[in-house]
């Protein structure tokens, strides 16, 4: 029989870590590009570079993070330590044929989130119009214009990190006819009356960015794309009864044409998108 990846970590581990901690040795992890995060119980901290050259060499990857808290602030900051391997936490992640430029250390990447990228990619008509209200490295906007082909993308992004790798991705995938990146916060600097669609893929205070989003769609208007974490038992009902209370006040219809939960978020609670069509 095959030796899968982590039975080859614990062979290795065997001589090295005290068998009773053999138990905590994650086996999960994330790999970005060629850089691995590891949540890493307490316990094992003694040997926490040791396990991360061990898992480095068995899955092939040039540095080693370990995971120290959740995804912090306004800028979705990862709260991350450098355990084992190279300091340069720069890399390219390949997925669905695109590739996404960014450094885990300072960014986040949530492979949970690739059904929604994906479901982006083919989402926009080639006569459509899109911002991006919160663009990060491009997870969405890169993807739909590189597989939709609309007319424009306008991607604002208020971490100057992520920012920077938002450019160099447009350039990376060869969109730049497409995307249009623009640097700050997307309630002063996103285009007004032009989109067709608009893309609010961040979570904490979407709604409060709900008017931007109105503001942005054409005088017909379009679709939304809304997303956030919500206690599992208000879905659906409380989230339209709440956007729609936002949407009215504005003199606008909206209805829920479908809604999707992307991932957990804590015990009870989910990260979901809700798509909005909005008419005037
Ligand atoms: C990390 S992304 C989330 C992307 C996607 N939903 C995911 O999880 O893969 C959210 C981005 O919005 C940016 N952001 C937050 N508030 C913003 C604002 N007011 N204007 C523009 N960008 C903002 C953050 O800096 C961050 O890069």
């Amino acid at each position: 029989m095959r030796t899968t990846p982590f039975q080859c970590i614990q062979q290795r581990c065997d001589p090295l870590i005290p068998s009773s901690l053999h138990k905590y040795l994650p086996r999960k992890w994330e790999k970005i590009g060629d850089i691995l995060i590891l949540k890493l119980s307490e316990k094992l901290k003694p040997y926490e570079s040791t396990i991360g050259g061990i898992y480095a060499s068995v899955l092939t990857c040039k540095s080693v993070l370990k995971e120290t808290g959740g995804i912090n602030g306004v800028f979705r900051v990862p709260k991350i330590k450098h355990i084992w391997g190279s300091n340069d936490t720069e890399t390219i992640h390949y997925e669905l044929g695109i590739r996404f430029r960014l450094d885990p250390a300072k960014i986040m990447f949530s492979s949970g989130n690739m059904d929604e990228r994906k479901r982006m990619a083919t989402i926009a008509a080639p006569e459509e119009t899109i911002v991006d209200l919160f663009a990060g490295i491009g997870y969405f906007s890169i993807p739909l214009a590189y597989y939709s082909r609309p007319q424009k993308v306008f991607a604002c992004e208020i971490n100057p990190i992520a920012y920077g790798f938002l450019t160099q991705n447009i350039v990376l995938n060869d969109v730049t006819e497409i995307i249009e990146p623009l640097f700050g916060d997307s309630a002063h600097i996103a285009p007004r009356k032009v989109a067709d669609r608009v893309i609010m893929g961040y979570f904490g205070q979407t709604s409060s960015y709900l008017p931007i989003a109105l503001g942005c769609l054409k005088r017909k208007g379009g679709t939304i794309h809304y997303h956030d974490i919500f206690p599992e038992k208000t879905i659906p009902s409380d989230v339209i009864r709440d956007v729609t209370r936002i949407i009215d006040a504005f003199g606008k219809k909206v209805t829920v044409q479908s809604y999707k939960k992307i991932k957990s978020f804590a015990p009870g609670i989910g990260h979901y998108v809700f798509d909005l069509k909005i008419e005037p």
